[in-house]
């Protein structure tokens, strides 16, 4: 990335970018506008050795405070901000949110996507975490998705191929390009009121308005992280600015002036309270960068 073009910007604060709102820099910050521009980068930063990471809507991401030393790449811009319609087929670029996706289908009577009412993510970050909860998840509704590998190539995937699991996929380091969903047409108001009762409980049980980053901790099997944290006492738990919800246990609260390394030292902590608690080890769903 010696000389870059106007779409990437050096010594970037990416922290910012994400719901917690702490962490450092990068070296690099890319908003390419299409597959090509994408694949350049993407060569770039293989042939100089630079590691290279995609940032979508910054809900499942810790920044450390030291930053990423790498290019960071956020598909904010053209084809990848893109929806195309085919009757029940929706075909959404890496960069669309799903949270407007969402709304929208439900007030269109396309029935599929009303379970993640209010989950934050992009349709690239949703592929790769299978992003869900109680009631659906993403990759129940993909039939494929269009990627770019580290050599530049484009590859299409169909959801056999992807390996969706709990909060996970197989895509390893390619870049989800665009997903084709196949979703149902439905009574409009039926999906409008699944998509409300969804929303509402969402809204009812977690803290949505807060600087967290959704669930810290995925569920372990046959148990709901959350309530284990519960009941080790541990909701109000602070490491310097940053505290577990009185809502949902297994929420983290930046408040004001919280640096990365509060949400890392309470991370510890909770995770050493649970494993004395209840012989369990708690798996971060978030990614720290
Ligand atoms: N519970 C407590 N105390 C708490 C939190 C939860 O006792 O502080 C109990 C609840 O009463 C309930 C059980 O634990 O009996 C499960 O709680 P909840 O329904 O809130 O679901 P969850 O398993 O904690 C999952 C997803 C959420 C998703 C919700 C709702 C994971 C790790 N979490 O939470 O996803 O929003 O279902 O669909 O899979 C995320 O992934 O970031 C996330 C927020």
């Amino acid at each position: 990335m010696k000389e870059y073009a106007d779409h990437i910007q050096p010594n970037a604060d990416i922290g910012r970018l994400t719901w917690y709102g702490v962490g450092g820099t990068a070296r690099f910050l890319a908003h390419p506008g299409d597959t090509d521009e994408l694949a350049e980068i993407v060569v770039r930063a293989r042939d100089e050795g630079v590691p290279l990471k995609v940032l979508g809507s910054g809900a499942n991401v810790l920044i450390s405070d030291d930053g990423f030393d790498g290019v960071v790449v956020r598909l904010d811009r053209g084809e990848f901000r893109r929806t195309k319609r085919r009757e029940t087929t929706l075909t959404a670029g890496a960069g669309v949110d799903l949270m407007v996706l969402t709304k929208k289908c439900s007030e269109q009577g396309l029935a599929g996507l009303e379970g993640l009412a209010g989950i934050p993510a992009t349709i690239g970050g949703a592929v790769r975490m299978n992003a869900g909860g109680r009631f659906g998840e993403f990759g129940n509704v993909v039939r494929e998705v269009r990627l770019l590998d580290r050599n530049g190539a484009v590859l299409r995937w169909d959801r056999g191929r992807i390996g969706f699991g709990y909060r996970r996929s197989d895509l390893g380091d390619r870049i989800v390009l665009d997903a084709t969903l196949e979703l149902s047409a439905d009574d409009p108001s039926s999906v409008r009121r699944r998509y409300t009762d969804y929303f509402a409980y969402k809204t009812k049980t977690q803290p949505i308005k807060e600087h967290t980053a959704g669930c810290v901790f995925k569920n372990p099997a046959g148990s709901s992280a959350g309530a284990l944290i519960d009941r080790a006492g541990l909701k109000g738990a602070r490491r310097g600015a940053v505290y577990v919800s009185d809502r949902h246990a297994n929420f983290m609260i930046a408040g004001e002036g919280a640096t990365a390394s509060d949400v890392l030292r309470l991370i510890d902590y909770v995770r050493d309270c649970v494993r004395r608690a209840f012989d369990t080890e708690l798996e971060l769903e978030i990614e720290v960068w």
